[in-house]
């Protein structure tokens, strides 16, 4: 049993209907790791993150700090500090951006109320456009600006373990590069982060670990530092199942 793993899935699947989109899956997440998780359209990496999230119906072992919680509901998670940065964000667009923030800090006790300040602080310090915008309709900002909202209100939460899912989807080179540049100064600063990316250049310049998944399963669990070129990433993609 490996005990210093924060997160730690053993033979996790989840099904849609009779269609097994992940197959039994074994992934690890260290305390203050990056930990990126790679591949093609339909491999099954939302639906990963949707069964450690306890989205879905799942089965297989998943622990948090060596704490069983396969049969957690998926709110006693978000109280356990693992929050997840959904695919499509999950914003309220009629909301403004204050809102939107001020909710992911709604499961926090009032006597939170100076680290919520602060955490509020950290997050407009991150993303300081969110600051220009705090009044702003959530559904008129950029798509960018949703992403850094998106991020945002997760950290509102104060997550031990982040999760997101694609979030350079949709964004342009710099705005994506922005986005990953704020991942990599709250890992430095601690926060332990998986994040599901298919821009691989951008989540490998930071991972400690990879996983490449594909047709519901891992495929290759590469070095990051090994994987220098497009061709080695292709060749990882294409590899042979395992
Ligand atoms: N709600 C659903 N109902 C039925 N099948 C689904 C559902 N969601 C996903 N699938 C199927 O499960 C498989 C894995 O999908 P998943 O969304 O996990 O892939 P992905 O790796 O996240 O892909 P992408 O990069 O396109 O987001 C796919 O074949 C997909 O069609
Ligand atoms: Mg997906």
């Amino acid at each position: 049993m490996n005990t210093s793993a924060l997160l730690r899935s053993n033979g996790l699947t989840a099904s849609y209907g009779h269609v097994e989109a992940l197959k039994p899956t074994d992934v690890m997440v260290g305390p203050g790791e990056f930990v990126a998780i790679l591949g093609p359209n339909g491999a099954g990496k939302s639906t990963l993150l949707r069964a450690i999230m306890r989205l879905i119906a799942s089965s297989g072992e998943l622990y948090f700090e060596e704490r069983s919680i396969a049969r957690e509901p998926a709110h006693a998670l978000a109280a356990l500090g693992i929050t997840l940065v959904p695919e499509n964000r999950g914003i309220f667009g009629p909301m403004t951006v204050r809102e939107n923030l001020d909710l992911g800090a709604y499961i926090r006790p009032p006597s939170a109320r100076p680290e919520i300040e602060g955490d509020f602080e950290a997050v407009l310090a991150l993303f300081p456009r969110l600051k220009e915008r705090l009044a702003q309709m959530a559904g008129s900002l950029s798509g960018g600006e949703q992403q850094m909202l998106a991020i945002g209100r997760a950290l509102m939460v104060h997550p031990r373990l982040l999760l997101l899912d694609e979030p350079s989807l949709g964004l342009a080179p710099r705005l994506a590069a922005e986005i990953f540049n704020a991942l990599g100064q709250l890992n430095k600063r601690g926060l332990t982060i998986l994040v599901v990316e298919q821009k691989a250049p951008l989540a490998l310049a930071l991972a400690n670990r990879a996983y490449v998944m594909r047709t519901g399963k891992v495929i290759a669990t590469p070095d990051p530092k090994d994987i220098t070129s497009p061709d080695a990433l292709a060749h990882l993609y294409l590899g042979e199942i395992h």
